[in-house]
């Protein structure tokens, strides 16, 4: 019998994480605090075939971003799929919003798309759907649902990167989507998220709230509303950039520990 256990996640830092770590620490400052932040979010979205991503503090922020942007508010009802980490949720509660949680797929463990077309009232404001454990849901049918009832999906691929569905990487499918870069995911920046979106004015909405209120090349600071501080730093937007690099070496090894 033996004790050595089997990590189910955990960091892989290769000298690439530490150079570059290392390297926006002494020059990602003044003029250049940007360029770390500029190249993860770019080669972000590159990979994800999406035209608009920001780089965040955590998933959950990234979410409560995601609703607000969204302009989810008091007595507005999101629906959520009723097993996932508590971060899928709360977010809805911090808006003053209601969570309404929808049964999973037994097969899938994603949420179902019949209980969601069950729950819909004229309260229903966006659905969650979460990629549990990369685990991917029934797309067509959430994607027709939505765009039926002309609800909007939030695609939580915090646990899912690498993931895809129909070849499409996870992350592709909502109208936004977020994901987590805390250490127990696939790619780490210690603590961090990120949301991606297609939608122009969606992302522009989020950069103004993320930003306590400060319209999009303000240099003056005049802020027009309150908001959120929702920032990621040089040092994590550069360990991001040297994950991504090696993403695909990442999500093999996580296949690899599963087998
Ligand atoms: C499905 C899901 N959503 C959201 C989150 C929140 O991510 P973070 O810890 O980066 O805020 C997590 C993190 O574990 C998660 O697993």
């Amino acid at each position: 019998m033996t004790d050595a256990r089997i990590p189910v996640s955990g960091p892989w830092i290769t000298e690439r994480e530490v150079q570059y770590v290392a390297d926006a620490t002494r020059s990602a400052w003044y003029s250049k605090h940007h360029v770390y932040h500029d190249k993860f979010e770019r080669a972000f979205a590159e990979y994800l075939g999406v035209k608009h991503t920001i780089a965040l503090p955590s998933c959950t922020s990234a979410i409560h971003l995601a609703l607000a942007a969204l302009g989810v508010g008091a007595g507005d009802e999101v629906i959520v799929p009723d097993v996932t980490w508590i971060a899928s949720a709360a977010p809805v509660t911090y808006l003053g919003g209601t969570t309404v949680f929808a049964d999973i797929d037994a097969l899938n463990w994603c949420i179902d798309p019949a209980s969601v077309e069950a729950l819909l009232t004229p309260r229903t404001r966006a659905i969650i759907a979460v990629e549990l454990y990369g685990s991917m849901p029934d797309w067509d049918a959430l994607r027709d649902l939505s765009v039926r009832y002309e609800i909007p999906i939030i695609e939580d691929a915090a646990e899912a990167i690498g993931s895809r569905y129909r070849n499409r990487p996870a992350g592709s499918f909502g109208q936004v989507s977020v994901f987590s870069f805390h250490g127990s995911k696939t790619l780490t920046t210690g603590e961090g998220g990120l949301l991606a979106t297609d939608d122009t004015a969606l992302f522009q909405r989020a950069q103004v709230l993320r930003d306590h209120g400060r319209p999009m090349g303000d240099r003056y600071f005049r802020n027009t509303e309150v908001a959120f501080k929702y920032k990621m730093s040089s040092m994590q937007a550069a360990l991001g950039l040297a994950q991504l690099k090696q993403i695909d070496k990442l999500v093999a090894r996580k296949r690899e520990i599963f087998g």
